[in-house]
Formats: structure tokens, sequence, C-alpha cells
């Protein structure tokens, strides 16, 4: 796993400018003023930040960030300069920017504008500043160097460091999705993906480990179908946060985890098969939000429950035309041993509405390639069942600053799930893939429970990276439903 940045608030006595090492940040208004330090800045470097400032390669947008390399009259090797915006999201997203331009082992923050904002500027910085590097060794030699202690110095440190409280346990969870979603299939087995999660116990979760004998008790055939043909044992985990008032309903989280999607006897083409070692991402959110809710110890009733199986090809794997009966007791004929995501949510949603008759439920999946089609890498979709729900889910998508565009669903489109055999089939068809999926896991909702499916397939990993994360896994969902649950704190 991944260590994470360290930041220190510092007054600004503690870490003068002049003598920051290594590199130093400093940033930008948006009517192109420079405040306290942006202006020692220019000062010491005979104005070269004004320069920058006025010149054609700095729009001060939300997100730009450039480098004054080796700038004299400071000590330090890069004087990075970045657009502050107006929002806390684009103070964010400066932080991000500005610590994705960092090459140094040591690199001092100089903070500007109110404390809540210094607070995002920092938040931004440690999301970006993640880093995975569990297989590499360090090479000296390399320039591409990121620091692991961040100094953020400010005029006020204690109110930056109190702000900051809520958003280390917020990093935490994105970290700790990041870490699950980048490890190879390998190492995270559905054994070691449980046993990270039974490992959150210490933290005040209350964490069940459903084996296979105890899922085929519960007469759970479709999600065991999935994972009948690996070596490694299928598995349910239950996580309960009860914060909230005693005998409250829950909000349930659900998350798809396959930790790897050959797509089994129905097999994918090799190339870009390596990416299916994030098809466990939904559930690797649904373990980050339950771990930040523990570390801030949030005043709400949550459980996250995730179906963990991996879907490979064997003499004991599922076949194309296999019927299997689900949990809620419809049967199932597997037109596609690929669309087995649907077979594993379908099982433990109606576990979870069984077991624990949730106020609502949210299940993220990287459920269909269509998604992607659809809508790429920067929006995920969503479908719901109530408008009400879906606001609620828009705004905190919204002021956690991760899109998401609504879907429909609807009669005509479950109509392609008919089949001759069985209650239904796996597959709707290539037209509106998504769709046909969500509608899928529809028909294991109860009426009356609010539901919403997010298909994060587009959204959980990124190749280039963004202001906010490095190339690969990116936590997305972590912040939104981390801001939805508060909702439902007392
Ligand atoms: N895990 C995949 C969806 C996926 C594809 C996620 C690419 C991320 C990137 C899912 O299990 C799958 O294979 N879906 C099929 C469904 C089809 C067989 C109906 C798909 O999208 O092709
Ligand atoms: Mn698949
Ligand atoms: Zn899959």
């Amino acid at each position: 796993m991944t260590s994470p940045v360290e930041i220190a608030c510092l007054a600004l006595d503690e870490a003068p400018l002049d003598a920051a090492e290594g590199a130093a940040v400093v940033f930008v208004r948006p009517d192109g003023s420079l405040g306290p330090a942006a202006s020692a800045a220019d000062e010491a470097t005979g104005g070269a930040v004004s320069r920058l400032v006025a010149s054609k390669g700095f729009r001060n947008k939300p997100g730009d960030a450039a480098v004054l390399a080796f700038p004299s009259g400071l000590k330090a090797d890069r004087l990075v300069v970045a657009a502050l915006g107006e929002t806390a999201a684009d103070a964010r997203r400066a932080g991000g920017a500005a610590a994705g331009k960092l090459a140094s082992a040591v690199a001092t923050v100089y903070g500007d504008g109110a404390a809540e904002i210094q607070a995002e500027i920092a938040f931004g910085a440690a999301l970006r500043l993640y880093d995975f590097d569990a297989y590499k060794k360090r090479d000296e030699e390399t320039a591409d160097d990121k620091p692991r202690r961040l100094r953020f110095a400010t005029e006020t440190p204690e109110a930056v460091a109190k702000l900051s409280k809520p958003h280390a346990a917020l990093a935490e969870g994105v970290f700790f999705t990041r870490d699950l979603v980048n490890e190879p299939a390998n190492v995270l087995t559905t054994d070691d993906f449980a046993a990270r999660l039974g490992a959150m116990g210490e933290l005040g979760l209350d964490v069940e480990i459903l084996g296979e004998d105890e899922l085929a008790k519960l007469g759970m055939r479709c999600l065991l179908a999935v994972g009948q043909g690996s070596a490694s044992e299928s598995k349910v985990v239950v996580m309960k946060w009860m914060g909230g008032r005693p005998g409250d309903a829950p909000l349930a989280l659900i998350g798809k985890g396959v930790v790897f999607d050959t797509g089994g006897i129905s097999i994918k083409p090799a190339a870009g098969m390596e990416e299916m070692t994030m098809d466990m991402g939904g559930a690797g959110v649904v373990a980050g939000v339950m771990r930040t809710l523990a570390l801030r110890k949030a005043q709400a009733n949550v459980v996250g429950v995730v179906g963990l199986v991996e879907n490979m090809p064997s003499d004991r794997a599922q076949r194309p035309g296999d019927i299997v009966k689900s949990m809620k007791g419809d049967t199932v004929e597997v037109i596609n041993t690929d669309a087995e995501g649907r077979l594993v949510l379908a099982d433990v949603l109606w576990y979870v509405q069984e077991t624990f008759k949730p106020a609502a439920m949210v299940d993220l999946a990287t459920l269909t390639g269509a998604m992607i089609i659809a809508l790429g890498h920067h929006t995920a979709g969503y479908f719901a069942t109530d408008d009400g729900f879906a606001a609620q889910f828009e705004k905190a998508c919204k002021d956690a600053g991760e899109a998401a565009w609504r879907l429909p669903l609807g009669p005509e489109y479950d109509k392609a799930l008919k089949s001759r055999l069985a209650d239904m089939k796996n597959t709707g068809g290539r037209p509106a893939g998504s769709i046909t999926a969500a509608q899928f896991l529809k028909r294991f909702v109860k009426d009356g429970t609010p539901w919403i499916h997010i298909d994060i397939a587009g959204v959980a990993l990124m190749k280039e990276g963004s202001d906010l994360a490095p190339g690969g896994a990116t936590g997305w969902g972590v912040r939104a439903l981390d801001r939805l649950v508060r909702d439902y704190e007392r």
C-alpha cells in the first residue's frame, strides 16, 4: 500500500519564502492580483511572477499552474504559480494542479484566501500527491520525485489544520479505494480483499465475512455462479457503521467486487484485459466510504455490502445457456458470462433488503463498457427510482466536485431482458447496454426502496490522471457518497 503525503501547517515566519528549499508554491487571485506570499515571490524574483501572470501562457483559469525554474533571488529550484479561482472547488483544484508540478522531495505551499479556502488547497494537493508505488523501486537518478512531506505555510496555521481534519478522513478513504483498485488481481484476491475489510474492525466498524457455504444457504446462486470457475472463494462482506439514532433504518451502499473479470467462458479479447483488475471498483468505493465514516465518526447508520468474486473460465465455470436461480427466487438465463456484475449485484441487493430493510440503497459498479462510450471518463452515469433521492445525490456530487449524469429507466428497455426459458436473461443486446443492465438490477429492488445505481465503468480509472489524482484509480464517488451520508446524520 501507499504512504500518503504528510502535510504540516506552519506559520509564515517558520517558513520564510527566501529560505524555502525544493519547491515553493504561490497563488494568483482571480482578478490577477497577488496575495502576500505571491507578492513576496514577485519581489524576490525581480517581477517574474507579474510577468508570468501578464503573459499569454498563463490564463488564470481554474487548474492553471506554471513553473518558474531556478528562480533568481530564491533558494527554491522551482516556483510554482497557480490560479486560485473563486470557489472552494477551484481552490481544491488549484492545490492539486500545483502539486502536479512538484518534482522534489520537499515543497512549501504558501496558502492564500480564507482558512476554508486554504484547507481546500491543502486537500487538493494531498489528493494529487497520492502515489501507488508499492511495486516500483525508487530511481534516485530520475527527476520525477514527488514530495512525501508538504509544508503548508499560512498566516492561520491552527485554523487551517483544524479545518483539514475532516479532509484527512476523506483523503484516507479515497486512498484506501485507490489502493484497492490499483492492486493487481494476484495480490487482491477475494480472500485478501475480505481480509483488508476485516481489518477495518479496528476502526470500530462491525465487519462480517460470509463465505461460499453461507452464501449457498442464503440462496445466492447467481453470485456463486459467477465465482464458481475461480480458485478463490466467493465472499460477501458486510461493513456496519451505526453512528446514528438506534433503530433508524440504515442507508445501504452496495458494491460490485469482481477482483478480476476475464469474461469467463465468454472470454474477453486479450488487448486491455489487464484493466479488469479495476472491476472491483464499486466495492472499493464502498470500502473507502465506510473507512471515512469510521474515521470521522459519522453520526449516521450506514451498511456497506460488497460481493467479492473472480470471473474465470475453467472446467467448473458457468457456461452460456446455464440457468441459475437468484436469492429472490427469479431464474436467470446466462446468455453471456461476461455480463457477470449484474448477477453478483442482484443477489447482494436482495440480501441487503431482506436483512437490513434500508431507508435507501445506492449501488456502485463498473458494470458496462457502454457507459464509457456514452460518458467517457469524466462523468459517471446514474439511474434512480426516486426523484427526491436523485436530487439529493446530485447535490452531493456537486458539493464534492464529482460529476454524475442521470440516465433513464423504463419498461420499454426492460423488454430486452425477456428469456425464452427463464424469468429473464442476463443481457439485453447492444442498444442501450448500460440501461438494460440497470433494468436487470431494478428487478431486484423492492417497490418503495429508493434506489440509485451508479455505473462507474468510465470514472473508476483514468489513465492520464487529473488535477486531483495521478494516472490510475481515481476513488471517484468516495467524496460524493460521504457528502450524501451527511444528509442522514442526526
Ligand atoms: N466489467 C465489465 C464492464 C467494463 C468494461 C468495465 C470496460 C470497465 C471497463 C462488465 O462485466 C462487462 O464485461 N460488461 C459487458 C456486458 C455485455 C456482455 C452485455 C460489456 O460491457 O461489454
Ligand atoms: Mn464482464
Ligand atoms: Zn465486470
